[in-house]
């Protein structure tokens, strides 16, 4: 999904942009690219494949200049090469532009371009907005990119720098993030913030349609008519040592690690006098006893929380809870159904996938209050929702993620406690069991890490897998689905999620001598049934890992080749805990097979794109 940075300022830029480079490059990393200003001229330095290999191009070179632009490629038009990595420029190579996004009447505006004689030499759609900003430039970059920005239909973060005005770079945003970092006598630009914390916490939050202009000692913001816009700066709370690896070897073992703090502060940040505070979502209960559903709509693993939680809801509020991807949410034909009458739910973690942003707006236009689980503050959906609800898991850098998850069911139970308490479905008694066991959790997890050299012997035993099964029943179902997930996007092994019983109705047929099935169950009345799918398996030769609590161990003795186990706890919530060993497996696992553990091929951790 691209991420880009920009400094202008008294520093040396290289290092300022390479360094930002570095830490967006969760966002992409295909290859990467600088452009910068040195001995009067534009310098643009590209290199396919990771940051490193466009380190290793630059060599020694110093910028001597102090304002440059930065790119980090996730590839959308055209393969991963030189040519095609960002920053773009102009025929002349006097106007350098980084993008984020799709420009999606490219093709258009390229042959309307290539009829005025103007040649192509990438295949990427950003290459246009080069040209057009040459062609539209009389002397004012930032009329330039504003009139540039008039004729581009899709989405962008931009950020522009020409020779012709080189103490500035221009940036403009719509549908792809963008923040400007406010220094002293620095100013920087970045898809992210962990790009900049280094240098300062204080931004201001690029609005869609809106541009700026950026010098070392100013910053102004216009609106899409051009009008100045006043902004307050918006300060961020996180720490430039949450960017850090603090010892550990990956960010994705640190962040799996950081869980029980990161529940413990999710949950600490609601707790008022023994009971769960959710005034930021500001529903009242006479709203809540007239909702007759609740509709959930996320992506990748916040989507997987999504059904989880489903399940959570529907248990103790008793009312009935849909989910949806939210790429198929938002094509519903020939619109998505949608009554006054639900509640709208959408999560994610980065707060900046495309689709759930698009689900978000569709879901308002039809009138509907939306409340948003993410963990970005001032990201586009924590500001567009009607009300927020922040996780609390910090900065979250490994792509595949962890805290990030896991926070987010712990707030889909806070919802759907309150939804009951206050729809009556919950005594007291059995409201206040429910707040001592959520608080429970952040210790439990504690101690299902520290059994961690269990997971990591079964790793060592199982990298070499082509093929592996994840089944559960209920609530354990919705939760292999991330177990699994987070085998294949760690590990690249084929791994399936099936509910259990559905198992025999096909995917049966794949299992083989020695075929790995992780049996997830941990809801005492689903237990036998689980047990009879077990013995399906096993009599078709795979080798079973069941996973249970503690108190039903030895029920799966007979039947299962290993049984793991998480400390006791009511079943509702032993899925929170059951999620921390899947995390390790695939974690394990993609460490004996040497995968790029924090950056997984092909994916990236902001979906910007649709
Ligand atoms: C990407 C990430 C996943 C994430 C999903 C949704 O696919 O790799 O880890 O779950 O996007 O992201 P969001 O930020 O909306 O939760």
């Amino acid at each position: 999904m691209c991420g880009i940075v920009g400094y202008v300022g008294k520093k040396d830029v290289l290092p300022v942009l390479l360094g930002g480079l570095g830490k967006l490059e969760y966002r992409g990393y295909d290859s990467a690219g600088v452009a910068f200003v040195k001995d009067g001229q534009m310098k643009v330095i590209k290199a396919k494949g990771r940051l490193s290999n466009l380190r290793e191009k630059l060599g020694d070179v110093v910028a001597e200049d102090t304002i440059g632009i930065g790119h980090t490629r996730w590839a959308t038009h055209g393969e991963p090469s030189d040519i095609n990595a960002h920053p773009h420029t102009n025929t002349a190579g006097d106007i350098a532009v980084v993008h984020n996004g799709i420009i999606e009447n490219f093709s258009k505006l390229k042959n309307w371009l290539i009829s005025k004689g103007i040649h192509f030499v990438s295949e990427t759609d950003t290459e246009v907005v080069a040209h057009l900003v040459n062609y539209m430039y009389e002397g004012d970059l930032k009329s330039a990119v504003m009139k540039t920005i008039k004729m581009l239909e899709g989405s962008y973060a931009l950020g522009v720098i020409t020779l012709k005005e080189p103490d500035r770079i221009v940036a403009a945003r719509k549908d792809s993030p963008l923040v400007i970092g406010i220094g002293k006598d620095e100013n920087l630009i970045a898809s992210d913030f962990p790009a900049i914390l280094e240098y300062t916490k204080d931004v201001y939050l690029l609005d869609d349609g809106e541009v700026a202009e950026i010098t070392a000692d100013n910053i102004e913001i216009y609106d899409v008519l051009g009008n100045r816009v006043h902004k307050e700066p918006f300060t961020i709370d996180w720490d430039v040592s949450q960017a850090e690896k603090g010892g550990w070897e990956h960010f994705m073992i640190k962040e799996i690690h950081e869980q029980p703090v990161a529940m413990h502060d999710t949950l600490m940040a609601r707790m008022r006098d023994g009971k769960i505070d959710l005034s930021e979502i500001n529903v009242t209960e006479e709203y809540i006893n007239d909702i007759e559903g609740i509709h959930i709509v996320a992506c990748g693993s916040a989507y997987h929380a999504g059904i989880l939680g489903k399940y959570v809801i529907e248990n103790i509020a008793r009312i009935p809870v849909s989910v949806d991807v939210a790429s198929e949410f938002r094509y519903r034909m020939p619109s998505p159904l949608l009554s006054k009458k639900d509640l709208f739910i959408v999560i994610s973690q980065s707060g900046e996938t495309a689709d759930t942003i698009a689900a978000l707006r569709e879901a308002q236009s039809k009138g509907a209050k939306v409340i948003a689980i993410t963990n970005v503050k001032g990201s586009t959906i924590s500001r567009e929702a009607d009300f927020t609800m922040h996780t609390q898991a910090g900065l979250e850098i490994a792509v595949a993620t962890s805290k990030g998850y896991t926070t987010q069911c712990l707030c889909l139970y806070m919802i759907g406690a309150e939804i009951a308490r206050m729809r009556g479905e919950m005594s007291q008694e059995e409201y206040d069991r429910f707040v001592k066991d959520l608080q429970k959790i952040p210790d439990l997890m504690k101690m299902v890490l520290d059994k961690k050299e269990e997971i990591q012997h079964l790793a060592s035993m199982r990298f070499g897998d082509v093929n592996e099964f994840f089944i559960g029943r209920g609530i354990d179902y919705a939760l292999m689905m991330e177990g699994s997930l987070k085998l294949k996007e760690l590990s690249y092994i084929h791994s399936e999620t099936y509910a259990a019983g559905e198992l025999k109705h096909g995917p049966i047929a794949l299992i083989e001598d020695n075929t790995l099935v992780m049996a997830l169950a941990t809801q005492k009345p689903l237990i036998e049934k689980v047990i009879s799918n077990i013995k399906e398996v096993k009599a078709r030769g795979a080798y079973v890992v069941a996973m249970t609590q503690d108190r039903y161990r030895e029920q799966f003795e007979k039947d299962s080749d290993l049984v793991l186990t998480v400390p006791d706890i009511d079943d509702l919530f032993a899925p929170l805990l059951a999620v921390l060993p899947y995390q390790l497996y695939g974690y394990y696992t993609a460490v004996f097979k040497g995968c790029d553990v924090d950056k997984p091929r092909n994916l990236a951790k902001s979906v910007t794109v649709e």
